[in-house]
């Protein structure tokens, strides 16, 4: 018989590693990635391009009815497209970094990306990572993961993931940058930064990527198992 295949959710707060896992997963079990933070910061992108003010609620939940985010894999990277354009490397600017959490706390914006997030994983086959994805966007995954991690060894992955786009940030900024954002997604009165009761934690401060992708593979092996025993 064969397994239906799952929908695996992986949330945690910034740079706790949830991407970086979740792209490593899919790959080896050939499910598709989605990157729920990349769909939120191409629109974030889109309203400071448009120059519309950050509180404009009217402004920013009208643009998103007409916004189109997608996302795709070429070769093995996740390329995000806004409304058709690759904006892969520009959606991690500080700027939209900024923009994004408040941005992505009005509720028709979340109702949009939450809309498409479901579509994405209808079929199974997924592995998606971002604040609400066990608690709000797949209450019903089939395996959840929380994944924290200290903030500095957050801020370094952050750092390093901003120099690799040509961006040098001194470790405090991007410490400071972190609190700030931890604060607000957590604080927010829409979809806030929850663990779901029925997550397995994981701490990836010390671990390395390929320790963290082994246990979340050994869940997701032990969960297919025990299905095709019923
Ligand atoms: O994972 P990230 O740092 O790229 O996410 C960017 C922002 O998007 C984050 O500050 C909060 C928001 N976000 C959200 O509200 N819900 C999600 N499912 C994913 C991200």
């Amino acid at each position: 018989m064969t397994s239906r295949k799952l929908v695996i959710a992986i949330d945690g707060p910034a740079a706790s590693g949830k991407s970086t896992t979740a792209r490593l997963v899919a790959a080896r079990l050939g499910y598709l990635h989605v990157d729920t933070g990349a769909m939120y910061r191409a629109f974030a992108l889109k309203v400071l391009r448009r120059n519309i003010a950050i509180g404009d609620r009217q402004g920013i939940e009208s643009l998103v009815a007409g916004t189109h985010v997608a996302l795709a894999l070429q070769g093995d990277v996740l390329r995000v497209f806004l409304d058709g354009e690759d904006v892969s490397d520009a959606i991690r600017s500080p700027e939209v970094s900024r923009a994004v959490s408040p941005v992505s706390g009005y509720p028709e914006v979340r109702r949009a990306m939450v809309r498409e997030q479901r579509l994405l994983g209808a079929a199974g086959g997924i592995v998606m990572d971002g604040r609400d994805i066990g608690t709000v966007v797949y209450p019903d995954a089939d395996v959840k993961f929380f994944m924290v991690a200290g903030i500095e060894a957050r801020a370094r992955r952050r750092q390093e993931e901003l120099t690799g786009t040509g961006t040098a940030i001194p470790l405090e900024a991007v410490v400071q940058d972190i609190r700030e954002r931890d604060a607000r997604d957590a604080g927010r009165a829409e979809s806030p930064l929850r663990r779901a009761d029925d997550a397995i934690d994981i701490d990836t401060s010390a671990l390395t990527i390929e320790e963290q992708v082994e246990i979340v593979l050994k869940a997701v092996s032990g969960i297919l198992q025990e299905r095709r025993k019923r």
